[in-house]
């Protein structure tokens, strides 16, 4: 079995980046693939539907199939991580077996006459009105339930010691290219190996100011962050300096572009 060193959570979220040049002589332990798989698994869904899966590859053939259908500034990271995610959602899931799992979650408590459940219910009254949502709806809802899914992945998987980055391609052609069925739709890609580049990519990405993504009460009226806890995050390595594209940075990506035959950046 593999020696998984543990690592603190807050450090795994403060130090996760999207990491774009791997290591492609390096593959991913079976075992790391399974955690990240796993961690997807167990994530949160709505109402348990589990209408989250992944087509999982490591092979070049079905890499080249992949290359034509995904934006070009994304053909680098398929090339260079050993492993590609395929993330899907699958509506039937929500049509056909949600009801099912809304009563299993009810047969172990976990929903309860505490709070409105019964049985007939969820028979009577959540399965047809569930069931009636549009695809549209759905597909909005599942797509929130296959980001949570993919946030425990990464996470994960930075906890490994490996580094992710999520991508975007033409979904029916990405369908096409992997067989997906009408009632499944491709919701973003993920690259998994081991990063080439340092993993911390010099600083954390920079990101809005803090009162201007969250309010207090209502929309418009900015919440402001709290000095304390902010030195606080810093001390557990949650809140990390921010990226800049220092001399050092610009020699790490030109040395490794050029390791890999890629070009360099020059401005
Ligand atoms: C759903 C999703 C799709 C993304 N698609 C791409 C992509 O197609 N190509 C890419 O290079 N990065 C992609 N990213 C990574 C973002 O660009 C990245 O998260 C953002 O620049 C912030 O950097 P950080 O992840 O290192 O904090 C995606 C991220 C998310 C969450």
């Amino acid at each position: 079995m593999l020696d998984i060193e543990r690592r603190d959570f807050f450090d795994v979220i403060g130090s996760r980046r999207s990491v774009r040049y791997f290591k492609p002589w390096k593959p991913v332990e079976p075992e790391k693939l399974e955690a990240v798989l796993q961690a997807a698994r167990i994530a949160s869904h709505m109402g348990n539907a589990n209408a989250v899966q992944a087509i999982v590859f490591t092979d070049k053939e079905t890499k080249e199939k992949l290359k034509p259908v995904v934006s070009t500034f994304n053909v680098a990271i398929i090339d260079m991580a050993p492993v590609i995610l395929i993330w899907f959602i699958e509506r039937d899931a929500w049509y056909k077996e949600i009801a099912d799992h809304l009563i299993e979650l009810y047969h172990v408590g976990a929903v309860n006459p505490s709070h409105g459940w019964s049985a007939e219910f969820i028979d009577k009254s959540a399965r047809p009105r569930l069931t009636s949502f549009p695809t549209e709806a759905v597909d909005f809802m599942l797509s929130c339930e296959s980001g949570m899914a993919m946030a425990q992945a990464q996470l994960t998987a930075v906890a490994l010691g490996l580094g992710v980055c999520s991508f975007a391609g033409v979904g029916p052609k990405i369908s096409e290219v992997f067989g997906l069925p009408d009632h499944c739709r491709f919701v973003w890609g993920m690259a998994i190996g081991y990063p080439a580049e340092d993993p911390l990519t010099g600083g954390q990405r920079k990101r809005k100011p803090f009162e201007k993504i969250f309010s207090r009460g209502k929309y418009g009226n900015p919440m402001h962050s709290d000095p304390k806890a902010v030195e606080m995050l810093k001390q557990l390595n949650m809140l990390q300096g921010e990226a800049h594209l220092t001399p050092q940075r610009l020699e790490e990506i030109n040395a490794i572009s050029k390791m890999m035959g890629l070009p360099e950046r020059t401005d």
